[in-house]
């Protein structure tokens, strides 16, 4: 490990834009398979990961709706959470707030409140056993109707004690922000927190709305707003973080090479971006993995990996106390 390496190793941060179903490795994968007496369409783990190999999110997302169709009990849910939580820990990720796609499952049979009781599970034991604090954020499909994501976000009521806020996820391209400003309006009501993809593949007239119209808190992604500076502008005024995904953009196709990732012109724009994996199992790796990519790809100083991490807290949901804990114990391994 070089000295940029180790130093990303040591410092805590927080993960806030990971899908869970994106954490699903294929070795877990085939293990819940068997227990559940399902056939894959692929007889080894190998000729599986053979097709993670996209042009676009479409092709990509093909693909992780299929993963998804193995999860059945809370117990999968319970494994599946928990197994991205010790790879967490692993890089040292003290705070994660994660996203699940609860329509993938409820569209299926699968009950929300197995969903969201295995989940849940995995984070109240990763306070406890590992240290890890968590939200958890009810992320709905853009690619269906605003009706059917109402009816899922009822849903959501009888848990709301565990849930932290709304997203919205899946194909981005033809659904904009404003196809959801009464879903948004409910989970308001509902007293959630709100943030959704903007900016991936969509144009920036899609971060400007997902800001405008729905009143977002944060964006995910957001690579796009670089094309308008007085969007740029907005997003600083407004001190919203970006919640960037640097080995994703990768393997999307978002970007060609990481020399070319925006996250170095990002923040010295001074836009509050951070680094987060995604879909790690789907896209080559975790937190670290992706901090790796980008300090080599963009030859990233200290001050830059310390701006990310601070931006990592500043971005959380955490309480403003929490947050300034967390920078203070940052600052005291400098
Ligand atoms: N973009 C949109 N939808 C998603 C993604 C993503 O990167 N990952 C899982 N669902
Ligand atoms: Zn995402």
């Amino acid at each position: 490990m070089n000295k940029i390496e180790k130093l990303i190793q040591k410092l805590p941060k927080a993960e806030l834009h990971l899908h869970i179903e994106g954490s699903f490795e294929p070795e877990l994968m085939f293990a819940i398979a068997k227990r559940n007496n399902i056939n894959l369409p692929h007889d080894s783990v190998e000729s599986l990961q053979a097709t993670y190999e996209f042009n676009n999110l479409q092709e990509f997302l093909d693909i992780y709706y299929q993963g998804v169709n193995v999860l059945q009990t809370q117990q999968d849910y319970y494994d599946l959470t928990w197994a991205y939580l010790l790879k967490a820990q692993a890089d040292n990720v003290v705070h994660t707030e994660i996203m699940f796609d609860p329509q993938s499952h409820t569209e299926r049979g699968i009950s929300i409140d197995t969903v969201i009781n295995g989940i849940h599970q995995a984070l109240v034991d990763a306070q406890t056993q590992l240290g890890i604090s968590s939200f958890l954020i009810f992320s709905l499909l853009r690619h269906l109707s605003e009706q059917e994501c109402l009816e899922t976000l009822e849903q959501a009521v009888p848990h709301l004690d565990k849930i932290k806020a709304i997203g919205l996820d899946s194909s981005e391209m033809g659904h904009p922000p404003e196809k959801f400003t009464k879903l948004y309006k409910r989970a308001e009501e509902l007293g959630l927190l709100k943030i959704a993809h903007a900016g991936e593949e969509g144009p920036p007239e899609y971060v400007w709305s997902a800001i405008d119209v729905l009143g977002i808190d944060r964006i995910d992604h957001g690579n796009r707003c670089l094309e308008d500076d007085n969007l740029v502008e907005y997003i600083k005024q407004k001190s919203l973080t970006l919640t960037v995904c640097p080995l994703s953009n990768l393997k999307l196709r978002v970007v060609d090479d990481l020399t070319h990732h925006p996250i170095k012109i990002m923040l010295d724009k001074g836009l509050n971006a951070m680094i987060n994996s995604d879909d790690p199992a789907y896209f080559g790796g975790y937190v670290n993995d992706n901090f790796f990519a980008v300090a080599d790809a963009l030859d990233f100083s200290e001050e830059d990996i310390v701006q990310l991490v601070k931006n990592s807290f500043t971005g959380s949901f955490l309480s403003k106390d929490k947050i300034k804990e967390h920078i203070a114990q940052v600052d005291k391994l400098l």
